[in-house]
Parts: structure tokens; sequence; C-alpha cells
């Protein structure tokens, strides 16, 4: 204890709350506070470490034997906390157990796979960008951003379509609860126990389509790599991490597009690069703020002493604005180079479904921009608060055909 306590003291204190309102309102001048602070600050809080400068994340992220996910991505240790459910076998793992499920999922998301399902996702594509220009004015939360992601990954998953108004209050559930026990974590946790039983029914093979995704994982347990019930923890774990993340990705994409008109007008001329597009725009306003590690030895940051079992937060949409590493960090560039940005996270636990979230992303506002001419806000956008997530309750938006 007493070890703990002088390693502590020579980092900098955060006094800032990450998890409050008018933190999230406006971020960027905290993430700024803390880059400038020092590589490692100390939250006493929250009794946990946070690293915000690009390379200190980079390497919290990377140096898995020392800054380990199974004691818990989130605030919680579960080194001395029990989980609110069972962890995940791959984001709440490290190797050997890691490196067994990741390989059975990173076989769901092959080229070829992932070619197979680009036709059914331009489809959706054109066919919702078609029903927003129809409409004019449209909320590019519910209307838009919340209505792709939760059709068509959960068709190529082969998930029942009954139901499916669960995902969005589960990964509310999910990505709060990263978070402390605050207003957030309890507001999404309210109803709980229907939403968590229809996702773990809903995870069953019997459930699933014959040749989704879904299956594919199901695979695994015939050929003696999985367990039947690991099989459903890892078609939880893509339930989990593919649904508000892709959503929210779509809202701030949107918002970016809405109010940067000069970047819009280069999307029409230039379809094509609407991949880059939602690339920058995971750098320039990710959907995930921050996940956390758990020191597994002594560690050095920066000259900032950390001892074992300490909780480190990396907050990676601070990497992604950081001037040490980027030109013009605050500025929203779809044309910039942008390999290297944080908003997928980086390492072994790396987005594994970052092929389809970018398949999705291409599809949905290439479509965009080869349809519309004009696309402006319509009214104030409101925030959702969450506490990993970056993103919009409602977005007002106007938008004209070619
Ligand atoms: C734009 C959308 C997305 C964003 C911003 C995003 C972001 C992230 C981030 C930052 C991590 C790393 C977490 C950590 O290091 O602790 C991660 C991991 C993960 N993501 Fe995504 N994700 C997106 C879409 C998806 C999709 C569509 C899927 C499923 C097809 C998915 C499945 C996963 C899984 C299973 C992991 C855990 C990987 C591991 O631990 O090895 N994500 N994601």
């Amino acid at each position: 204890m007493k070890a703990a306590a002088e390693a502590r003291a020579g980092a900098p204190i955060l006094h800032a709350d990450p998890f409050t309102r008018e933190f999230m309102d406006d971020p960027y001048p905290h993430f700024e506070a803390m880059r400038e602070a020092g590589p490692a600050l100390w939250s006493p809080q929250y009794e946990c470490y946070v690293v915000a400068r690009h390379d200190d994340v980079q390497r919290v992220l990377s140096e898995w034997q020392t800054f380990s996910s199974a004691a818990g991505v989130g605030l919680a240790n579960f080194n001395k906390e029990k989980p609110w459910r069972p962890p995940s076998i791959v984001l709440e793992a490290d190797p050997p157990l890691h490196t067994r499920t990741r390989t059975v999922l990173a076989r769901t998301m092959t080229p070829g796979i992932v070619r197979k399902l680009r036709e059914q996702f331009e489809r959706e594509a054109e066919l919702l960008v078609d029903r927003m220009l129809d409409m004019g004015e449209f909320d590019g939360i519910a209307d838009f951003a919340e209505y792709y992601p939760t059709k068509v990954f959960p068709d190529a998953l082969g998930l029942p379509e009954k139901g499916r108004e669960n995902l969005l209050p589960y990964g509310a559930m999910v990505f709060n609860s990263f978070g402390p026990q605050n207003e957030f974590t309890q507001a999404a946790m309210a109803n709980a126990d229907a939403v968590r039983g229809w996702i773990m029914a809903n995870c069953a093979r019997a459930e699933l389509t014959k040749d989704g995704l879904g299956a594919m994982i199901y695979a695994a347990v015939d050929s003696g790599e999985l367990k039947e019930d690991e099989a459903a923890m890892l078609v939880r774990s893509f339930l989990s991490a593919g649904v508000d993340t892709t959503v929210n990705a779509f809202g701030n994409l949107l918002w970016c597009l809405a109010t940067h008109p000069a970047q819009w007008k280069k999307l029409r001329e230039k379809p094509e690069l609407a991949r880059n597009a939602f690339e920058e725009s995971l750098r320039y306003e990710g959907p995930a703020q921050a996940f956390f590690r758990t020191t597994t030895k002594d560690v050095e940051i920066g000259g900032v002493k950390v001892g074992a079992d300490e909780k480190i937060c990396a907050f990676m949409q601070s990497a992604n604005r950081d001037p040490r590493r980027w030109e013009r960090a605050d500025e929203f560039d779809i044309e910039r180079k942008v390999v290297g940005h944080m908003g997928f996270g980086t390492g072994i636990h790396g987005c594994v479904g970052q092929p389809i979230a970018r398949l999705e992303g291409e599809a949905v506002f290439a479509a965009f921009a080869r349809k519309a001419a004009t696309i402006e806000l319509a009214g104030e956008p409101k925030r959702q608060y969450n506490n990993v997530l970056r993103a919009f309750s409602s977005l007002p938006v106007r938008a004209t055909r070619q």
C-alpha cells in the first residue's frame, strides 16, 4: 500500500472528471490539459492512472504483457470486484485464451467474406440514403445512424429480426459500465435483466441462421476449437462491440460533414474518398473515447513509476488529437493520411470488426456523396451522455438531392 502511494505521488493529479456532462460536452480542452500535464496522471477520484498522449496510449494498448485486459477494460478491477456480467472471453482476456478466441473471430472477417457482404451492404446503403433524401429533413441518429448498423450487421451475423430493439440498450449497458457506477450507468442498467436475457437467448446456435457469421463461430465448436458456451460468448462479443460503436461513428461523421462544408464538397466531388472520410472521422471525432488496462507488474510511464495491479485509462480520443503526432490535429480533413489513429484501438485487441465497420461506413457515405447535393444541420444537436462512447442523442439534418 505504502509503495503504491509513493508511486502515485510522482504523477501529476487529474482534477477533471471525464465521466461528467461538462467534460463530455467539450472534452478537447480537457484532453489538451491532460496531455500537457505529463505522460501519466493520477486521478484521486477514480484511483487510476490516465494516459492521454498518442505514444503512451499506443504503448499501453500494445504491451499486453504489462497492461492486461483480463482484469477488465473498464474502471472496475476484476481482481478486486465481481464483474456485472461474465467477462468477455476476447475483449477482457489475455493470451493464450485471447489468441484462441480472436483466431475464431478473425476468420469471420477475411477479405473474401467482406467481399461477399459488400453487395448487400451497398444495396441497403442506397435504400437508406434514398429514404433520407425523400424525407429531406431527418434525425441523423434515430432515422439514419441507428437504422443501418442494427440492420446489416445483425443480418450478416444471422440474428433473428424479432427483438433487435434490445441491441442498442445492450450496447448502452456495456459501454457505460466500463466507466464508474454513475447516473449514466444506472440509467443504462434500468432494464438490464430483460435486455441481457434477450441477448444471451439469441446468441444460441439454434436461433442463428445456418449461413451467417454466427454459424461460422459455432463451426469452431464442431472442429474442437471452442466449447458451445464459448461460441455463444463470442457471438455476444460481436453484439456488444459491433453495433453502438458503428451507430455513433455514423452520427459523428454525419455531423462532421454537416458542419464542414468544404469537406462535404470534396466528398461530393470524389465519392471514392468515403472510406478515408470515415477513417478520418474516427480520428477527429471517434466514438470510442477510452479503454482501461491493469498493470501486471511495476512499470514506468514517461518517468512516472506505476505499481502492479493499478488501473490505467488510455484516452484514445485524446491520442487522436495529440499535436505531437498529428499536424493540424484539430482540423477535420478527409484527405489526411490517417494511419495510426487509435479509433479502433491497436495491438492484439485492436478492433477485430474493422473490415465490417469500414465496409458499412464506405457503403453509406459513398452513397450519400453520389446522391446528395447539400447537407446541413437543421437544428441544435443533442448529446448522448455515455461513459465511453462519444455520441449524439439527436442530430437534426437537412439534405437535398443532386
Ligand atoms: C466504427 C466502429 C467501431 C469502432 C470505433 C470500434 C472500436 C473498437 C476499439 C477501440 C476496440 C479495442 C478495445 C480495447 O483495446 O480494449 C475494439 C475491439 C473490438 N471490436 Fe470494435 N469497433 C467498431 C466496430 C466493430 C464491429 C462492426 C465489430 C464486429 C463485427 C467489432 C468487434 C470488436 C471486438 C470483438 C473487439 C474485441 C477485440 C479483441 O479484444 O481482440 N467492432 N473495437
